[in-house]
């Protein structure tokens, strides 16, 4: 994700490392003067991160060592869920105001506005008491992940460090969760491990905890924010066509979440 160097004289490690760890696939993040770098050496670009690096865009390429990883078996129905989701959004693109505070760690200040959650829904900041539960709904919405969100001790120490996580209470039990990873050195902050209960869905909570973190990424002066989001699910990514993200490209087998590998969509938006 952060080479420096000519890429070519990593390559060759990336490729001997994969093939002794049986790895099907192999990412590599770069600014576009190096892209060339990567396409000599066999790797193809699969999307964007606009304005990843501090204003700089990021270019995600790939090679996929095992042919078989590098098939997107859903293409088809993963673009009509663009599709659809385009159609619906169309017009509401939008640019959030800037306000004026620094992006320093521990300076969270989450709005006290009131937001337009149904009666009974409390939305507010996860704290370290939440962290069990947190882990316990997290373990039965995504069996895996990219990240070992099931953990308690995962949670725990992410929350002390440069993620935050908004929650939405009905009656005192947790009901939907997000975050957002946020690099301060860049300014750019990926909002992520979205999720609500079964019984709650479609009452418009992951939009609203969009809405809060856009906010908070604001008011700490972060200038990018982006997701990398399951491309054969309605839900999430019509969730940020509502919110104004422009779609910069698919990740093929990108990550495990319920069973195999599956494609990732990438949204970017400019926050000021
Ligand atoms: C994806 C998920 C987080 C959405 O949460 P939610 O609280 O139901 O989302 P919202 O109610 O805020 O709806 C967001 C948008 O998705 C739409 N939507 C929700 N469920 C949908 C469905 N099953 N089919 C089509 N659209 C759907 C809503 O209409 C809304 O779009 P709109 O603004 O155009 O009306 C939820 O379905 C979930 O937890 N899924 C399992 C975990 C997961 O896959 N997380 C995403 C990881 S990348």
């Amino acid at each position: 994700m952060n080479f420096t160097g000519p890429f070519e004289e990593i390559s060759g490690t990336l490729e001997a490392l994969a093939e002794a760890e049986e790895m099907g696939k192999i990412i590599v993040y770069t600014p576009p003067e190096k892209g060339h770098e990567l396409e000599t050496c066999g790797y193809a670009e699969e999307g964007t991160i606009r304005g990843y690096y501090a204003g700089k865009d990021c270019q995600i390429f790939s090679s996929y060592p095992q042919n078989s990883r590098g098939i997107s078996f859903n293409k088809e129905k993963e673009d009509q869920v663009i599709k659809n989701c385009l159609r619906k959004g169309k017009g509401t693109e939008k640019i959030l105001q800037k306000s004026g505070d620094s992006r320093k760690k521990g300076s969270w200040k989450i709005h006290k506005e009131k937001i337009p959650l149904p009666e009974k829904y409390t939305l507010r900041p996860a704290v370290q008491a939440d962290a069990s539960a947190m882990a316990a709904l997290y373990s039965q919405g995504f069996h895996f992940y990219p990240t070992p969100l099931h953990m308690e001790s995962y949670l725990l120490k992410t929350m002390d460090s440069d993620v935050l996580y908004l929650l939405v209470e009905k009656q005192g039990k947790i009901v939907s969760l997000a975050s957002a990873e946020m690099d301060s050195e860049t300014g750019s902050a990926e909002i992520t491990d979205c999720l609500t209960i079964s019984s709650e869905r479609g009452k418009g909570l992951i939009k609203e905890l969009i809405t809060v973190l856009e906010k908070e990424l604001l008011e700490r002066n972060f200038l990018i924010s982006y997701t990398l989001c399951r491309a054969s699910s309605p839900g999430i990514n019509a969730a940020f066509v509502a919110h104004g993200y422009a779609y910069t490209g698919r990740l093929v087998n990108n990550c495990r979440i319920e069973m195999g590998f599956e494609d990732m969509n990438i949204w970017c938006k400019m926050l000021k």
